[in-house]
């Protein structure tokens, strides 16, 4: 079997078939994935009817997992799963309701964000519940020079905190972190301009949910530079849609896109995806 690579849109994206996502991948392509990766930002993998053990054993071949923070949203068995889901067995939520409905690229908040997110939907609404895209590249390459200088200094402030006092601040299903949530989680610094390590191309590296001020300057200063940063970088030319069907697994490569998980569905049909986190390295 050959890996067979068809982009998506002019934005980001690439379907990748030909592999068998239940096997082991020998090394070369494993090394194609991650180069695809790069370059296209998200892989779609078409029909991953995958249990959790098998989705795990999938994206562990891109690196070491991580396993979200909010742990009551992570399988039992397998904690590197965070489930993503509006269900609820005998009342209780089965997973993390609103998640990620605002641009955010996963981990950000962290010393060292997660590499890569492998999204598996298993049940979807008929109408509505896609995920979009943004391509922080194109994001940065369209840039002017001046700003492309400005931002290479400097720093902003990462907190996951951010999205639960904003987003999150009137939903009682996504209460405040708790103390221990939040101590795992202090606010980090990290380059506004990251430079892919893999492809070496620079990508804007800042997100409305989880980025918070620019280092050294007050919020009347930096609030403007960031809502124009959101604003560019949320482009429609820059952006990438999926409409999802079930058993699609979507690879995306938090170096250099953010998402955003549409709420534009009813509630009361359930939407239900697993996520696995790939750990990544310091921003540089
Ligand atoms: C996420 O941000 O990981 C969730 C995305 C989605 O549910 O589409």
């Amino acid at each position: 079997m050959s890996l067979t690579i068809r982009r998506l849109s002019m934005a980001a994206g690439a379907e990748i078939s030909g592999i068998d996502l239940k096997r082991p991948l020998n090394a070369d392509v494993v090394q194609e994935v991650k180069q695809a990766l790069g370059t296209y930002g998200i892989l779609l993998f078409r029909n991953a009817d995958l249990n959790p053990a098998e989705h795990v054993a999938f994206s562990g071949q891109f690196g070491p997992l991580e396993s979200h923070v909010v742990g009551e949203f992570n399988l039992p068995d397998h904690p590197e799963v965070f489930v993503v889901s509006n269900v609820r067995e005998n009342g209780k939520l089965k997973g993390a309701v609103y998640a990620g409905q605002y641009w955010h690229s996963d981990l950000s908040y962290m010393k060292k964000p997660s590499l890569g997110s492998l999204l598996l939907c298993h049940e979807m609404p008929e109408i509505g519940g896609d995920t979009m895209w943004a391509n922080m590249y194109l994001a940065y390459d369209t840039l002017s020079d001046t700003m492309k200088n400005f931002l290479g200094c400097l720093k902003a402030v990462h907190d996951y905190s951010h999205a639960y006092d904003t987003y999150f601040a009137h939903l009682k299903e996504r209460p405040p972190l708790t103390p221990e949530q939040r101590a795992k989680t202090p606010p980090v610094e990290q380059p506004m301009i990251r430079t892919h390590p893999e492809t070496g191309r620079k990508a804007l590296y800042v997100n409305p949910g989880f980025t918070k001020g620019i280092v050294g300057m007050p919020k009347e200063e930096s609030q403007p530079i960031l809502d124009f940063l959101f604003r560019h970088s949320t482009r429609p030319e820059f952006i990438y849609r999926h409409r999802w069907d079930v058993h699609d697994m979507m690879f995306w490569d938090n170096r250099c896109t953010m998402h955003y998980a549409l709420a534009d569905y009813d509630f009361s049909v359930r939407r239900h995806m697993h996520r696995t986190t790939v750990a990544g390295d310091v921003p540089y």
